[in-house]
């Protein structure tokens, strides 16, 4: 259930789920709220006048705000959950937020959570015998942090504050106090910003001072030898008894050198790294916590934790400040994961002010899709299978050097056909990747030698359609199968008629998933602003051959955009400010998943978008309704 809460005096209106504090729906809806505390009701800067809504007093607003004050409705904004149309009146902030650009154009206050306080604390003396950490908590607490110090401290404490003179920096997580340093080092603190993909982790070693992210780099996940997709992973698990430690040491391994590296690339040491958020898909962060994944794998695909997860990243072995803690995002499905959450944050899709309805894509074996505005939002999982990574194509292959990645038809003349090869043009092709396939079946669309049904013209039929000798005389037959030459004749790669059906029938899962989500929206394809495309794969999809071969709704090609490692963006974002990350924990709230197995309309569907477009300038290709 969701509820209307309307923001004074700029009258903004958002829709915040049951439960939802005041605080964070007016961070949703894009207006900061003065915080030291990251909203845990213990700084009393977020105070509100609830107009409407008030529902009861809590023990901190008691703390904070005079009796008056109370009568007069006002309320610490962080305490004060919606349970029914709600109306506050929010103060001006009293100084100007460090900001930053993050995501995609995304507006971002730096307020990580992780925060650095230095102290001066009074010596101890025969009058004052307070006990060391009391004297800590004491000194804290006159500063606005009320926290809960790690045990782990207080062996350590006697001795840092007795050689540092009295004189230390606490390093403070969200409301536990992980660590106190002699000195002053409350200039440098460090967070890591981690997207485990399936196939490749990238990894940003970010200053939560600056926001600026110091090192970047990705690598190949360790577990990539054990299969490359989930359920391959998922089958490692439960076929071996020794699976799921051994998938868990490979991911911690792979983090930790990658953290190693880039640490030392930016001269920091792992210690001053005082908390890592990581986001990846559903069997990805179980494998990560050692938890196995089976569960997901087979239905009803249920994962053995789904909410936002917070622990103390040494208890899994990752090399970072000894208490650092690691932070998980939510997922929204068992196949739309925490990675999904991250770019969908990343992106802005459900709180882009314009009001108007997005898709997000993400393209691969298992295609995520989100389609949405601020008023709602529906998310679901497409089964598309290998064709997009190459995989079950005759000559297809991942996306490395030697790979076709684009290919471009002269309709017109000399009926050309022009490679674009990873690694240079110098390079024989050696095969052809995903968005090479893509490329391809789009290109024999738009020449007229593939029809709407995804049949390959015979050389027979091309030559009565007029079409140039040249391309005519690619038409060959392999092993018995109908096929296109991509490549010089001697190099032989080609594209096959069995091929174009996998990309179709890839294609065609993933639109009818995307069919799926507007039915129940009750829109059309007509009413999609903008399709963005996230992932890798996404990034180098040619936007109009993904729209000529109806991968995505038919809008102009300007508003299909390639947004990137959008998850990885999400992760920059949740590290650098808490109330992103408390938006992001919001998502699933606010997004309804769709499970497509077992919908008795799915396979309707997935026949009814299996063929391809019609070109431009045929009569439209009507649904059943
Ligand atoms: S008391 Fe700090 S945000 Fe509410």
């Amino acid at each position: 259930m969701k509820y209307p809460v309307t923001f004074l005096p700029q009258n903004i209106v958002t829709h915040a789920p049951e439960g939802t504090t005041v605080f964070n729906a007016a961070n949703w809806a894009g207006l900061p709220i003065d915080s030291t505390c990251g909203g845990r009701g213990t700084c009393g800067k977020c105070k509100v006048r609830l107009v409407r809504g008030a529902d009861g007093v809590s023990e901190a607003d008691h703390r904070f705000i005079a009796e008056a004050e109370l009568a007069a409705g006002w309320r610490l904004s962080c305490r004060a959950a919606v349970h029914g149309e709600c109306v506050a009146e929010v103060p001006r902030l009293m100084s100007s937020p460090k900001a930053a650009l993050l995501g995609y154009g995304q507006h971002v206050l730096l307020d990580p959570n992780v925060a650095k306080v230095y102290l001066k604390l009074d010596e101890p003396t025969l009058e004052d015998q307070r006990g060391d950490l009391t004297r800590l908590l004491d000194a804290l607490r006159v500063e606005g942090w009320d926290v809960r110090p790690d045990p782990a401290l207080w062996r350590a404490l006697p001795g840092v504050l007795r050689d540092s003179d009295w004189t230390v920096t606490a390093v403070v997580v969200g409301d536990e106090l992980i660590a106190v340093e002699p000195g002053d080092t409350s200039a440098e603190a460090y967070g890591v910003a981690v997207d485990v993909g399936t196939t490749t982790v990238v990894a940003a070693v970010v200053n939560l001072m600056t926001g600026a992210v110091v090192a970047i780099k990705s690598t190949l996940n360790g577990q990539a030898a054990f299969g490359a997709d989930v359920i391959s992973r998922a089958s490692h698990v439960m076929a071996d008894p020794g699976g799921l430690t051994v998938l868990h040491e490979r991911i911690v391994a792979t983090l930790n050198a990658l953290v190693a590296e880039l640490c030392a690339q930016a001269g920091v040491r792992p210690e001053q790294i005082y908390e890592a958020v990581a986001v990846g898909n559903a069997t990805m962060l179980h494998l990560l916590l050692g938890i196995t994944p089976e569960p997901i794998s087979v239905a009803p695909f249920i994962p053995a934790v789904d909410g936002p997860v917070t622990v103390a990243a040494a208890d899994f072995d990752l090399a970072l400040h000894p208490r650092a803690r690691l932070g998980l995002l939510p997922h929204l499905g068992a196949y739309v994961g925490a990675d999904i959450v991250s770019g969908v944050l990343a992106t802005g899709l459900v709180r882009n002010p314009d009001d108007r309805l997005r898709l997000y894509i993400d393209v691969g074996t298992n295609g995520e899709i989100v389609l949405g505005s601020r008023a709602r939002a529906l998310a679901t999982a497409a089964p598309a299978g290998p064709a997009f990574e190459g995989a079950q194509i005759r000559c297809g292959m991942r996306a490395s050097d030697g790979a076709i990645e684009g290919v471009r038809i002269e309709p017109q003349g000399a009926g050309a056909v022009r490679l674009q090869v990873i690694g240079g043009g110098h390079l024989a092709p050696i095969g052809l990747c995903g968005s090479g396939l893509i490329d391809a079946v789009a290109e024999l669309i738009n020449v007229g030698l593939v029809d709407s049904s995804g049949r390959l013209l015979t050389p027979a039929a091309a030559r009565a359609a007029g079409q140039p000798s040249e391309l005519v005389e690619r038409l060959v037959t392999v092993d018995g199968v109908r096929a296109f030459l991509l490549s010089a004749p001697g190099q032989n790669i080609v594209l096959t008629q069995t091929d174009i059906r996998a990309l179709q029938f890839a294609k065609g899962a993933i639109s009818a998933g995307v069919h799926v989500l507007l039915d129940a929206m009750g829109v059309t394809p007509d009413d999609v602003y903008e399709v963005l495309l996230a992932g890798s794969f996404g990034s180098y999809i040619n936007p109009a051959s993904a729209r000529t071969i109806g991968l995505v709704p038919q809008v102009p090609v300007d508003r299909i955009v390639a947004v990137g490692n959008a998850a990885g963006e999400g992760a920059k974002m949740c590290l650098l400010s808490f109330r992103e990350r408390e938006a992001a924990h919001q998502l699933p709230g606010f997004i309804d998943y769709l499970e497509l197995s077992g919908r008795p309309d799915f396979n309707d569907i997935f026949m009814e978008v299996l063929a391809f477009p019609p070109p431009a300038g045929a009569p439209p290709v009507v649904r059943r309704q």
